[in-house]
């Protein structure tokens, strides 16, 4: 993949594109349908210590050109996600990342011993789900969200990223108390606070009423956090995250800062988008004569 190369960290990936935790199942059952190898690495479905049923139905709707959902983490539980997909991962034509996440620091460190002991490359811990019954979003709270990634930090010895959330009051803050605490890059970020009803019927549109907001609208808010960030703290590598559709949202997150960039809802509608993407994208590198590497980071301020 010509110019497509990329390190995030102590990682070197052979595309820039990532597929975003929770649009590509556990990237076992998505592997028949999209097109893995276009992409650098690919995200399973956040994972917590025991089972979760997720919340009731409708958990996702359409709003406007993006998506809510608040589909509540339902998953199998950290012990039957590595027996089933475990052996699957060494099979698949892209490094699979597990994602974790948990109530506490204990818990997150918990599964990161089972995703790794299951064979991911690398662990994203989701810091940041919108829409989960009682729990807190550590991404809100630094310090909480720096005693999770050190649990996790002391658990593995597998590369972590650590996903941060749009709605934070100080998205540089965040980003440094993860860093410090062990994190080796961030993903700018996961969805925003939304909320939808319908005229006809006048409930909202997900049962839980607030969920998370994803898609086309949410790109300048994800990209804010990536060009923040960026400008603070210039040698953190960062996973722009949110709204990509086309190759070249992807060269505008990489010249805000990022070395990586994640496709999420756009699989939902179209599952073979990261092949498009890749094509478009290294059509773009060679007429403008340049690398994903060199356009990381390159956008000028004013
Ligand atoms: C239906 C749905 C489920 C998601 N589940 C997860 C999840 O389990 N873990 C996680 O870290 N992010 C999850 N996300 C967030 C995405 O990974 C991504 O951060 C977000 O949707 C923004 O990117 P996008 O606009 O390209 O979708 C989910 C998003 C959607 C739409």
């Amino acid at each position: 993949m010509s110019g497509l190369g990329t390190t995030l960290g102590p990682l070197e990936l052979r595309s820039p594109l990532i597929a975003a935790s929770g649009t590509v199942g556990s990237v076992v059952d998505f592997a028949a349908v999209g097109a893995l190898e276009n992409y650098g690495a690919a995200v399973a479905k956040s994972v917590a210590p025991v089972p979760w049923a997720g919340n009731t139905p409708p958990r996702i709707g359409s709003a406007g050109t993006g998506m809510l959902n608040a589909i509540g983490i339902q998953n199998p539980g950290i012990e039957a996600w590595g027996a089933e997909f475990g052996p699957l991962l060494a099979g698949l034509s892209v490094p699979v990342w597990g994602s974790a996440v948990g109530g506490s620091p204990d818990e997150f460190a918990v599964v990161a011993r089972g995703l790794e002991d299951a064979g991911v490359s690398a662990i994203e811990l989701n810091l940041s789900c919108p829409n989960i019954e009682g729990e807190t979003m550590f991404a809100l709270d630094p310090s909480a969200a720096a005693a999770v990634v050190g649990a996790v930090r002391g658990a593995v010895s597998l590369p972590i990223g650590a996903k941060l959330s749009p709605n934070s009051e100080d998205i540089v803050a965040a980003a440094d108390a993860v860093v410090t605490a062990g994190a080796d890059w961030l993903v700018l970020t996961n969805t925003a606070w939304g909320f939808g009803i319908d005229i006809a019927t006048r409930r909202p549109t997900l049962t839980r009423g607030v969920g998370g907001y994803s898609g086309p609208p949410v790109k300048p808010l994800a990209m804010r956090c990536v060009w923040q960030v960026h400008q603070a703290l210039p040698e953190v590598p960062v996973v722009g995250c949110g709204g990509v559709a086309n190759a070249a949202d992807v060269v505008e997150y990489l010249l805000a800062g990022a070395s990586a960039v994640a496709i999420g809802t756009a699989h939902f509608s179209t599952p073979r988008v990261g092949a498009t993407i890749r094509r478009d994208l290294e059509r773009y590198l060679k007429r403008n004569r340049t690398t994903v590497a060199e356009l990381s980071g390159g956008g000028i301020p004013w």
